[in-house]
């Protein structure tokens, strides 16, 4: 083993969270180090997220790395739920009194983010899977980790597990610490990306009697759609014409004579799920993102949740290092949980609202009763819009 490393702050994962946590901590003057399993161009070609909440695009002005986002981004101010051949617009900004959503891609931010922190001689290890979190316990935490075929030691102040769903960090905490809650769903998203238009200037989710669609995009030119599949389906049971296909079936006729279609320039299949895990704290080992919880990706939620973890993790790491406090380190954990409680709890709402179960007519009718109250009642609508754009981050101070 060569020498250990050491830093103030050690982050596990350059995904969203550890990098955004790294980017606002040096503009504090702390130090981290960010170990990362994959490659920078693998990290980069990763299509994931699309819709950023104001809280997200707050945050990262406040790391400076939104200038790209305001120049390419595409600011949204509703949102059209289809369903029984209607379409209905959420109209966003009217019924939040202003607030409205960002369209810019999780891997034009990442690359943004990546960018910034090279730009400032951050140290980002690539191709550095972290092993094990030591002594998260004690005031001397470690990461240990692989480079080169080498194991390597960081020792941090602090350890901030940013590596996802499958990472380690997690995994490093003894099962007697950590309660988790989990919930499956019994289907999947099928996802395309493509260069061609979209077939509408705003999202649509559509539920339909066959499943799930969504018509999301990443820029004028750039159309980004799902449909709903089987959770043991495969990507190579997929032709691009079964595709557009299964998607024109699946939207209101008005809809679906607009869709353009064109070669894939990426396909893939996700799994749904709900997952919490609590606390977010374990002695000094810190959880942040999807290394603590996972959305179903219906409410757009993920990446905005890792927003609002670092938002207040940052705070909690600037007032230790700033003024030797530690309240806001001990209270990181529950005034996370709260928003991601209710970020769960939204995403779980409308995944119920918006695929198909089962083939018990009466389940279909009984969505379509909801989506027309929803989107009927100024009460249900601005339900569903205030959740949409993002709940307020909690005063932590
Ligand atoms: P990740 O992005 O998963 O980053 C974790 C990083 O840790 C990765 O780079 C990984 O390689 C690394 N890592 C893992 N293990 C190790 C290890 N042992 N050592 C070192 N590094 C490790 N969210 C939204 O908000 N809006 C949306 O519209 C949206 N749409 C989505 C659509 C799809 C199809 C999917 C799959 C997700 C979507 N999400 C969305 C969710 C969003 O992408 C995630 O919530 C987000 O990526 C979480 O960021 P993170 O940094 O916590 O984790
Ligand atoms: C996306 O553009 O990838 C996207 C948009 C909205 C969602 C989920 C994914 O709810």
């Amino acid at each position: 083993m060569n020498k250990p490393q050491r830093t103030q702050v050690g982050i596990i994962g350059s995904g969203p969270a550890g990098l955004l946590l790294a980017q606002l901590l040096s503009r504090h003057g702390i130090d981290s180090v960010i170990v990362e399993r994959q490659s920078r161009a693998h990290v980069e070609a990763r299509i994931r997220a699309g819709v950023l909440e104001q809280g997200t695009v707050a945050l990262l002005r406040e790391a400076g790395v939104s200038q790209r986002m305001e120049r390419e981004g595409l600011v949204h101010e509703g949102i059209t739920l289809a369903f029984a051949g209607r379409r209905e617009r959420i109209d966003l900004r009217k019924l939040t009194g202003g607030s409205t959503v960002m369209i810019y891609g999780q891997t034009e931010l990442t690359r943004d983010l990546i960018n910034a922190r090279l730009a400032a001689n951050g140290a980002i290890h690539f191709e550095s899977p972290a092993l094990v979190v030591e002594d998260y316990l004690s005031e001397q935490p470690r990461i240990v980790y692989e480079q080169n075929g080498q194991q390597q030691e960081l020792h941090c102040d602090f350890v901030a597990g940013c590596d996802g769903y499958h990472g380690v960090a997690r995994q490093s905490v003894s099962a007697d610490k950590l309660q988790v809650f989990e919930k499956l769903y019994p289907f999947g998203w099928l996802g395309i990306l493509a260069d061609v238009p979209p077939v509408d200037h705003e999202l649509i989710y559509a539920n339909h009697e066959r499943g799930f669609a969504l018509c999301s995009m990443r820029s004028p030119t750039r159309s980004r759609y799902y449909v709903q599949c089987a959770l043991d389906d495969k990507v190579e049971n997929w032709s691009d014409d079964a595709f557009w296909n299964e998607l024109r079936r699946r939207l209101p006729a008005e809809s679906a004579a607009q869709l353009i279609s064109g070669p894939r320039l990426e396909m893939s299949i996700a799994p749904l799920r709900s997952f919490v895990a609590e606390p977010m704290r374990v002695g000094r080992l810190f959880l942040a993102g999807d290394a603590a919880h996972i959305v179903p990706p219906t409410g757009a939620k993920g990446l905005n949740l890792a927003g609002s973890d670092v938002f207040y993790l940052s705070r909690a790491l600037i007032a230790y290092y700033g003024e030797g406090r530690t309240d806001l380190l001990d209270r990181y954990s529950a005034t996370a949980l709260r928003r991601v409680w209710k970020a769960i709890r939204f995403s779980w709402w409308l995944t119920s609202l918006m695929h198909k179960f089962d083939d018990d007519p009466i389940n279909h009718r009984l969505q379509v009763a909801e989506l027309d109250y929803v989107t009927g009642s100024v009460a249900g609508s601005t339900a569903l819009a205030e959740n949409y754009v993002g709940l307020p981050f909690e005063k932590f101070e």
